[in-house]
């Protein structure tokens, strides 16, 4: 079998290589069965065509309990058993709930990714975090189970529309900015198109990504501590979905970091310097950094937050580029943080 690129908790392989190449001996004669959407079906049919599918919607309202089992059913019609192998084939969408009704269906099978977009590449479909969203809350049901492979195939990436493909970079610089200013620094000159274009570099950028979040996860796969720093820009960017259809995950992460980098200035933890070129790259790759909604109410939702239901909450500010910081905030402080 061929060596990944990286190895999280020991049990779960991760490559940066091509899937068409790869599957094949990653699954063996195993029965797999794939969850997808209907786009990629279309456009990866090729791949996907040796194996059973069950297909699934698209975007974050379908990331449901209900949708985790419309998928347990069709695994019970199908007779899939504790020794079939679940291939989820998509975006952190089809990853997370793929991921979940693995981890549950019939107390656990097998499972695996294929990781279709640039965010679900360096994030999502890495770290084993599995669930699916409760009434607008994101990811309110889960658990930690980690996939037994993860294929990243940069090939895939040619058809992601520039959208997500632009999200996907919010979620580089992020990694960048917590635990590898090297590639902050080359990401500084380099244009969207050259990512697009130049396979090595965009490469090399999703694997810098991948191992920031590796090797924070290998120190603290349930979120004690470290692995909090994953989460710099999130705190506002959660507060952005939550309030506005306006922008997708990655756009509204984009933000989030550019606001954060503001009260790290703010604070006199982090240059001025350092959080004008933070800010300029992220523009650079087309990303919005003013919040699309009214401060003040960003806040209020952060205030509210029903998954942080203490007093506090961690707020990850950078202290340089390459270095950040875990944070506790009274929730009734945010407002003079923020302001
Ligand atoms: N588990 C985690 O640790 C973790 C981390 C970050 C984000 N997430 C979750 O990931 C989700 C967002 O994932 P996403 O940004 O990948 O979005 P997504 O899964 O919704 O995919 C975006 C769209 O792109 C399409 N698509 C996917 N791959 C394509 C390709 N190669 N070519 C053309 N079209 C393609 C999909 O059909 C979909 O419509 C959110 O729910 C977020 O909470 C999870
Ligand atoms: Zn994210």
């Amino acid at each position: 079998m061929a060596n990944p690129d990286f190895t999280v908790r020991a049990t779960s392989r991760i490559y940066i290589a091509s899937a068409t190449e790869l599957l094949p001996s990653l699954v063996g004669d195993r029965r797999v069965v794939v969850v997808t959407d209907a786009t990629i079906d279309r456009l990866y049919a090729d791949l996907l065509k040796p194996y059973e599918k069950i297909l699934i919607g698209r975007g974050e309202t379908i990331k449901t309990l209900q949708t985790a089992e419309q998928i347990v059913r069709q695994l019970v019609a199908m007779g899939a058993d504790r020794n079939t192998f679940l291939l989820a084939v998509g975006g952190g969408i089809v990853t997370d709930i793929a991921g979940f009704v693995a981890s549950i269906y019939m107390r656990g099978i097998r499972f695996g990714f294929i990781s279709t977009t640039l965010l679900g590449q360096v994030d999502a479909s890495v770290g084993g975090k599995n669930g699916v969203n409760l009434d607008g809350y994101k990811n309110m049901i889960g658990c930690f189970t980690q996939p037994e492979f993860v294929i990243c195939d940069p090939t895939m990436l040619l058809t992601l529309p520039e959208r997500e493909f632009r999200a996907g970079l919010a979620e580089i610089v992020k990694a960048s900015i917590i635990g590898d200013e090297a590639m902050f620094c080359r990401l500084e000159q380099a244009t969207v198109e050259e990512l697009r274009r130049d396979r090595k570099l965009l490469a090399a950028a999703v694997r810098s990504a991948v191992r920031v979040k590796a090797e924070i996860v290998e120190r603290d796969e349930r979120e004690a501590g470290d692995r909090r720093l994953l989460n710099l820009g999130h705190t506002l960017a959660h507060a952005i979905e939550k309030s506005s259809k306006a922008m997708i995950h990655g756009e509204a992460v984009a933000v989030g970091t550019a606001v954060v980098a503001d009260v790290a200035v703010k604070i006199g933890l982090l240059t001025s310097v350092q959080r004008d070129r933070i800010r300029a790259l992220l523009v650079r790759f087309g990303l919005t950094i003013a919040p699309p909604v009214a401060m003040s109410r960003l806040l209020k939702v952060m205030t509210k937050d029903k998954k942080s239901a203490g007093n506090d909450l961690h707020l990850i500010l950078p202290r340089e580029i390459g270095r950040c910081e875990v944070m506790t905030v009274h929730k009734q402080d945010l407002n003079s943080w923020f302001e």
